[in-house]
């Protein structure tokens, strides 16, 4: 078998006046997993789009085998064998259908194609297999989980003829057991001799399981090499443009002991169980867990987004239960979900009308001052979370995935919230932007907030939180002191052991 080479030669692309992509190469060869990498807008997913015929208007030279190819159009990529899994699964999704449709969705595009249903589940069962995954492929998307709407279009990608295959953040949704999963997935790839280009923050799977290494910054090429030749630190460096010293913000003095949030016995419809927590003035409380854990069924259910019941809770001071989100948001309940795409944001909105949208309604939609007071809101925003945009009045969907991201959890910065639930937020962004994020959550601490920090990230727990609270099967099954808490003990308590 002969390996494919894929070279892309000179590749700049603007965006009316941006200049999104300057004079990039970028060579791919079967065989190899190749990391592609960068701070948040950078131009890595715009990049991989140039590749798989998103951009029709692309400068530049690609080709394959020294041959030139054209990719005008995503069918010339495809049938070329370049697929795609992209960073924001659900727009790739078509809710409604199966997931047995979902995977085979191109051909059952193709026109005047007569299919066999119980023939196209049995191919949709066959690409599944392929990734070491069983799920019923009768069942509703809609119903799906990150990990397995990721490992759907994974599916739908080899159920292709694949030479070429991009992952754009596969990783982010995933829980360390789910990823390496998923690495098996991509070395047997590797093996068959397809070409692999791994997107990810994550320096340290980066250094894992890529044997090529690409950093963009600002739309250009920073570095392509061999990955073994660079240590994390000098990726960071080169991503960033400068060296990156403290991650976490300095221990925090003693929090209050006044409490501003508490429950007792938790129960929800399906996974939690008798869940009791307090937590205190200017407290991070982390909540540590697996995939699968109860995080965000805890995170909504204290949000009152999802029906639970309590046998006591107090909120502020007051008696309170769970009830519904505007009721929670009114006593000063906040949270940033971990679906942020699907939940927390407007996509066809400007950046400014995202933020002016925390549900408390502090900036009239009629007035005009209310509307120049949230067009500075929005600037301070951008400017506090690092938010890369134009302007206020860009429309969320021209911003990059990390940078969705970071407005969503801006737009809760304002407000009366006494209590924040931050479920999962540092997924997705680089590793400037998350240390501007811890920094942001130690800020809320420091001046009297609380906290709850919901994280299958057992290091920044560790390395943010005042106490860390384990949850496992829906319970808590363990709670330990942030400032002696260990990864190895969370993982310990997270994959279900038990204190002896
Ligand atoms: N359709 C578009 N119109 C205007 N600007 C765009 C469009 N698509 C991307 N951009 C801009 O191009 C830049 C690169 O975005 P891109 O999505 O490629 O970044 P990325 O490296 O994938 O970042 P992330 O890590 O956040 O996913 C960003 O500044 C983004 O706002
Ligand atoms: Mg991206």
């Amino acid at each position: 078998m002969s390996t494919s080479r894929l070279e892309m030669r000179g590749i700049s692309l603007a965006f009316s006046g941006f200049q999104a992509l300057s004079r990039v190469d970028f060579t791919l060869t079967g065989g190899s997993v190749h990391a592609l990498t960068g701070a948040n807008g950078a131009g890595k997913s715009t990049l991989m789009a140039v590749l798989c015929g998103t951009h029709a208007r692309y400068e530049g030279e690609i080709s394959i085998n020294n041959q030139l190819v054209t990719l005008r159009e995503p069918v010339d990529a495809k049938q070329l064998g370049i697929h795609l899994v992209q960073q924001e699964v659900d727009v790739a999704l078509i809710p409604g259908l199966s997931i047995a449709e979902n995977i085979m969705l191109d051909h059952l595009a193709q026109p005047g194609h007569r299919f066999h249903w119980g023939k196209l589940r049995e191919q949709a069962r066959q690409a599944l297999a392929q990734l070491d995954v069983t799920l019923d492929v009768r069942r509703s998307i809609d119903g799906c989980t990150l990990a397995e709407k990721q490992q759907i279009l994974l599916a739908r990608a080899l159920s292709h003829h694949c030479r070429f295959l991009i992952l754009d953040e596969p990783t982010a949704p995933l829980d360390a057991h789910e990823s390496e999963r998923l690495f098996a997935v991509v070395r047997r790839l590797q093996q068959q001799g397809i070409g692999v280009v791994f997107i990810s923050h994550r320096i340290h799977e980066l250094k894992a399981i890529c044997d090529t290494l690409t950093v963009l910054r600002d739309g250009k090429l920073i570095e392509s090499g061999p990955m073994a030749d660079l240590s994390g630190e000098a990726i960071v460096e080169k991503m960033l443009g400068h060296e990156l010293s403290d991650i976490y913000p300095p221990a925090r003095p003693p929090h209050s002991t006044e409490t501003l949030l508490r429950v007792e016995g938790l129960h929800d419809e399906g996974l939690l169980k008798d869940i009791s927590l307090h937590l205190r003035k200017g407290e991070i409380l982390g909540i540590a867990g697996l995939a699968g854990a109860g995080k965000t069924e805890l995170c909504k259910a204290l949000f009152g987004a999802s029906k639970s019941r309590v046998a006591r809770g107090e909120l502020n001071q007051k008696a309170w239960k769970p009830r519904d989100p505007a009721d929670s948001v009114l006593r000063g309940l906040a949270l940033v979900p971990e679906e942020r795409r699907k939940e927390g944001i407007f996509i066809d909105e400007p950046v400014s009308m995202n933020l002016a949208v925390s549900a408390d309604n502090s900036f009239s939609r009629w007035s005009l001052f209310g509307h120049r007071q949230a067009w500075r809101w929005a600037e301070e925003v951008i400017a506090r979370v690092g938010v890369r945009t134009r302007g206020p009045g860009q429309v969320l969907r021209r911003l990059s995935g990390g940078n969705q991201q970071k407005v969503a959890i801006g737009k809760w910065l304002r407000g009366n919230a006494q209590v924040l639930i931050f479920d999962e937020p540092t997924k997705g962004v680089d590793v400037k932007a998350k240390t501007d994020l811890f920094q942001l959550i130690d800020g809320l601490a420091r001046e009297g907030k609380g906290v709850i920090y919901a994280s299958g990230e057992f290091a920044e727990l560790v390395g943010l939180c005042d106490r860390i609270c384990v949850l496992w099967d829906g319970r808590i099954v363990a709670e330990l002191e942030g400032a002696t808490a260990r990864e190895e003990t969370l993982l310990y308590y997270s994959t279900g052991g038990t204190a002896s």
